[in-house]
């Protein structure tokens, strides 16, 4: 453990995901960059902690449990539970997996509302909008569709084309049609609420200049400065699944106005399982928690502009830093239904082992904001060469000789010391890459060092020297060695493969991988029998889960 004076606290969140869908592979990026930072902290013995939960206002998701029949907060409860399962397959753990349908949020929202109001933050406008006649309901922009006014395509969204990427107002689509009904929308004018974003514009600009967004996230926000920023506007009309506006009628508040505060509720109903920890120490205005959260480079506006702005005019503590990252592609290409790679976190689960996944976006993720390419021939490549030809492979290598010839035992004398600190000293930089979220260079470092130790056992070869009796001792001094470099090596990948270093401690009959451990290798000690702790990918495995991804995509 560190000392308190070098323990950090950290709080860390993921974006919140819908509750109106199933998680895919797009998903499993953001939630496994922030699970393996989060597992790096706690390694280094910091107090770190991650919450997130489902999205669950809005027009599609009311929508769909009308389709459906369902209530809309039983709909969203049964898709928290799916993702709760899927997570939790995958290792990605949360401290608490909420919901932002909670009373915690509702009166945090409401707090948050009327600390705005008391600033003079809130005003109201006229504003004209597209509405359902059949529906009798305002649309949103995504549920009008029609010809482009601009290159004159058929069949576009309300807000942008996807053929000539203009953007517009759904007003201006030519032959509108709303996709609930088919109906021509009207125009209709109705009273909403905005948030004075303008007045905190000097705040966010010194914000983004003082290292909490990266240098191309702050470059890009730039472009909303130049064109001005513009009061937000936070409300819904009614009907609306969300939290009602106090003293209005039939006014909700924007999804995206309750979504974030839903991290500060997350955290919260921890809180009250866990009295050790005070909300206001964490979001107080004079908090020394670190605050990250972890968002994909679509809502990097919303977290970086709108967020940090109402936090900061409610009177709470805005966050250390926005860590934004890019897409995922598949073989290229966007996630595509009809190309049956649209996958789901479950559909590949079905057929693959998820410190795989892990594996593979670890060796992708750097902490720029680029998009990120899963390519199946690649991913098997990685997985059989690295994890399982070069790091799982020493141990196999080695263990056997120790069963065999020494009763399990390792040897009471470092056979190399230099080569045991080349691999401890390492850690260091290892550290540094991790924390700066350089999971891509820390991965190449591990497997240089994996390389490493595989040349030593080929120098020495041990299967050639048990068979001279004068060599015996070194057999065992040089297999307890690698034993040794191979544990060095788990307690480096224990935050993308928590679920093998935890076996491995088994096999080595050794307290938890933490970053510290490595200083103390395993001398004189008994360890158990080795069991193969991954396989290599077959081919095989790869079809089947995008077959299973071709069928759930047309049944769908
Ligand atoms: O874009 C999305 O999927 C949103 N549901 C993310 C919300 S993140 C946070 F603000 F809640
Ligand atoms: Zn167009």
């Amino acid at each position: 453990m560190l000392s308190m004076s070098t323990q950090r606290k950290l709080l860390v969140t993921s974006a919140l995901a819908y509750a109106n869908g199933s998680l895919h592979l797009g998903h499993l990026v953001e939630h496994i960059q922030t699970d393996i930072w989060v597992r790096f902290q706690q390694a280094q013995g910091h107090d770190c902690l991650a919450v997130c939960g489902v999205d669950a206002h809005g027009t599609p998701i009311m929508i769909k449990a009308e389709q459906l029949g369902v209530n809309p907060a039983e709909l969203t409860e049964q898709y928290r539970q799916q993702h709760l399962h899927d997570f939790n397959d995958f290792h990605i753990h949360y401290a608490c997996y909420h919901t932002t349908h909670s009373a915690e949020n509702e009166a945090l929202t409401q707090t948050i509302y009327t600390r705005l109001q008391a600033n003079g933050d809130i005003t109201r406008d006229q504003i004209r909008q597209a509405f359902d006649p059949k529906k009798n309901m305002f649309l949103p922009d995504r549920f009008v569709k029609g010809e482009c006014p601009v290159c004159h395509q058929a069949d576009q969204y309300g807000d942008s084309c996807e053929h000539c990427g203009a953007t517009y107002s759904p007003l201006e689509l030519i032959n509108p049609r709303s996709s609930l009904t088919g109906a021509t929308p009207i125009t209709r004018e109705s009273e909403h609420l905005f948030f004075n974003l303008p007045k905190y514009g000097d705040f966010l600009q010194q914000w983004h200049q003082t290292g909490h967004v990266q240098s191309e996230v702050a470059n890009k926000l730039n472009e909303w400065f130049t064109a001005g920023l513009r009061r937000w506007d936070i409300s819904r009309d009614a009907p609306y699944f969300g939290f009602e506006i106090p003293d209005e009628t039939d006014k909700y508040f924007y999804v995206w106005l309750d979504a974030p505060i839903g991290y500060m509720a997350s955290f919260q109903k921890f809180c009250q399982t866990h009295p050790h920890y005070d909300f206001m120490d964490y979001w107080g205005p004079d908090s020394d928690v670190q605050l990250y959260h972890f968002v994909g480079k679509d809502i990097m506006y919303f977290h970086a502009l709108f967020w940090p702005a109402v936090l900061h005019a409610a009177g709470f503590r805005t966050p250390t830093a926005i860590f934004t990252h890019g897409f995922l592609t598949i073989n290229g290409e966007k996630m595509s239904k009809s190309r049956g790679t649209f996958i789901q976190a479950r559909t590949y689960l079905n057929h693959l082992h998820p410190e795989y996944l892990r594996y593979y976006y670890a060796t992708k993720l750097t902490n720029s904001v680029e998009d990120l390419d899963l390519n199946f021939e690649d991913f098997s490549q990685r997985v059989n060469a690295d994890l399982v030809g070069k790091v799982i492979n020493i141990a196999s290598r080695c263990s056997g000789f120790i069963h065999k010839h020494f009763d399990g035992q390792l040897s009471s004398h470092c056979h190399q010391p230099d080569l045991y600190q080349h691999f401890v000293d390492a850690g260091q930089s290892i550290a540094q890459c991790y924390e700066d979220r350089q999971y891509r260079q820390a991965m190449r470092h591990i497997m240089q060092l994996a390389d490493r130790a595989n040349q030593y056992i080929d120098q020495y070869k041990p299967w050639q020297l048990i068979k001279q009796t004068s060599h015996t001792e070194q057999v065992q001094q040089i297999c307890s060695l690698g034993l040794n470099l191979f544990r060095v090596l788990m307690i480096y990948l224990q935050p993308i493969l928590p679920h093998t270093a935890e076996q491995v401690a088994t096999f080595l009959n050794c307290p938890a991988l933490t970053w510290e451990q490595r200083h103390h290798p395993l001398l004189a000690h008994h360890i158990q029998p080795f069991t193969p702790l991954l396989q290599r990918i077959d081919p095989a495995q790869i079809s089947a889960m995008l077959d299973e991804a071709q069928s759930t995509s047309e049944t769908e």
